[in-house]
């Protein structure tokens, strides 16, 4: 079926405009907020969907001026008609984070910059955006705090969020401090955890298609699925983060956030309602019911690999140990593939194969529903196993759609018959022509309207890592129970170790070709 056939019929838009509020970006002159933040503002923006009154305050330490600030994000965002009223809205301030001053500063600074927006102080929300490493999280806390600017009426309006980024702790331990410690000053419903993967359409798409179709639930089970594989490969290496990352691994960087949140959202039970928690809880009793990894075991379920020198698309690409900052004999893993099983009713018996990797052979993040083979056929001489069965591809990106593939006829007289592939993409039935939305900028959004859903609960977060934690554990303390740290040429799926791991199970990853 070509893409251009593809029509709404109906629909129902839950979208709703936020309250006004102001927005201080911490980190403002970063990678993350000139690359994603302040363009995914804009195009909140240019949508309607930043109140009149709502203002953005970028703060950093560079020494600049608001109009500075505004012609440094110019080449961000691209010239447009409306850029100059959306700059009416931003501002700049720079300052130490350590230093309480700075933080008596921003305070006047926000009251002043409400007033002359005529926003109602009664009312206006404040979000604080903290795009910076994770190790200043605990002092910009507790300053705002220490400054009042966190302190919330106790009806909740007006309302005080903090949004941070990963990574929350490197292992157990250090993410219960960070959460004990952001608890002093912050209650849970005032922290939103971004996972930026929770943002991206096809993600969000997870929980209407299970849960707004008849045709998915009856058969997303261990009856009618075979098993179920989640890839997140990109092209890049280490780019400019290798003190970041050598210390992080990729387990840590790709499994405890965006993974396994994939993961919860296809194998989760059906919530009671679409309300945050309601989906939260189902996420968090996934993850309790994944059966922990047995060590004697683990160099089988879990396969490391670091990337050599290689080449993608023609181009030549350098060993990861090779990379500026790594150092030449880092054991850091830049990929991982992961065997698992959910020990509940609905999973029994089903592995899910996981992997991530950098310097892959292309930028592709993908779910793969592989269903059983029929349990008969009538088509003889076709054996049931002759047929190709049923699969579901969920993709995340880069060309968000859906894909499903099923037996149908061929035309003609003969009876033939092979896998017919229908293809969906979210690009052909966008009307107007935006572009897929940037998953920052539902996120933010979301984060205007107190909607935590998209964001992570320190429940979750705590179980991811109890998960994981053991796992790292080994890798740094028992080389027999890890197994090797496999070498990979940039350019390939991964090391040999992590295609033999389903081909036991006489199953294969689904490696796209083009
Ligand atoms: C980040 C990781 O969370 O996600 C990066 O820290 C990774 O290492 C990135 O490159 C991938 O995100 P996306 O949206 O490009 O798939």
């Amino acid at each position: 079926m070509a893409s251009g056939e593809y029509r709404w019929r109906g629909g129902f838009c839950l979208e709703v405009k936020p309250v006004p509020n102001t927005i201080v970006i911490f980190g403002a002159s970063g990678d993350l907020a000139c690359r994603k933040l302040i363009p995914a503002l804009f195009h909140l923006y240019k949508r309607g969907l930043l109140h009149e009154k709502s203002r953005i305050v970028g703060c950093a330490r560079t020494p600049m001026d608001d109009i500075s600030y505004r012609t440094l994000l110019r080449k961000w965002i691209g010239e447009s008609e409306e850029l100059d009223d959306f700059f009416s809205r931003l501002h700049y301030m720079h300052g130490d984070y350590a230093d309480p001053e700075f933080y008596r500063r921003l305070s006047g600074r926000l009251d002043e910059i409400e007033q002359e927006a005529d926003a109602d102080p009664a009312i206006t929300g404040r979000i604080f955006y903290l795009s910076m490493p994770s190790a200043l999280y605990e002092t910009i806390v507790d300053r705002l705090g220490e400054s009042g600017l966190t302190a919330e009426d106790p009806s909740g309006v007006p309302w005080r969020h903090v949004i941070l980024e990963k990574p929350f702790g490197r292992d157990l331990d250090s993410a219960r401090q960070l959460d004990l410690h952001l608890h002093k000053t912050l209650q849970e419903h005032q922290i939103y955890r971004i996972d930026h993967y929770l943002g991206k359409e096809t993600v969000q798409n997870i929980l209407v298609l299970r849960f707004a179709n008849t045709i998915f639930e009856p058969v997303w089970n261990a009856r009618y699925i075979d098993n179920i594989q989640i890839t997140v490969a990109e092209i890049v290496g280490v780019e400019h983060r290798a003190g970041y990352f050598d210390s992080a691994g990729l387990l840590r960087d790709m499994f405890q956030n965006h993974i396994l949140e994939m993961l919860s959202l296809v194998a989760m039970e059906i919530p009671s309602s679409s309300a945050a928690d309601s989906i939260r809880d189902e996420k968090l009793k996934l993850l309790k019911s994944i059966r922990p990894f047995d060590r004697k075991t683990l160099a089988e379920s879990i396969i490391r690999g670091q990337y050599t020198a290689g080449e993608i698309n023609g181009t030549p690409c350098s060993g990861y140990r090779g990379e500026p900052g790594i150092p030449p004999d880092s054991e850091t893993e830049t990929f991982v593939a992961m065997r698992l099983f959910i020990d509940n009713w609905r999973w029994r018996g089903v592995p899910f194969y996981l992997r991530s990797g950098k310097r892959m052979p292309r930028k592709t993040s993908n779910i793969v529903i592989n269903f059983k083979p029929i349990p008969h056929s009538i088509f003889s001489p076709l054996k049931a196993e002759d047929l190709t069965p049923n699969q579901l591809i969920l993709n995340v990106q880069p060309q968000e759609g859906l894909t499903l593939t099923i037996q149908a006829k061929q035309p003609g007289p003969k009876l033939c018959m092979g896998a017919l592939s229908m293809d969906f993409k979210y690009a052909s039935i966008l009307e107007d022509g935006s572009g897929m939305p940037d998953a920052y900028e539902r996120l933010l959004l979301d984060c205007m309207l107190g909607d935590q859903t998209l964001f992570i609960r320190n429940d979750t977060i705590e179980y991811a890592w109890s998960l994981l934690t053991p796992i790292l554990h080994e890798w740094e303390t028992n080389a027999e129970s890890a197994g090797p740290v496999y070498p990979y040429a940039a350019g390939t799926w991964g090391p040999k170790a992590a295609e033999d791991m389903p081909a036991r199970d006489n199953v294969f990853w689904r490696n796209e070709t083009n």
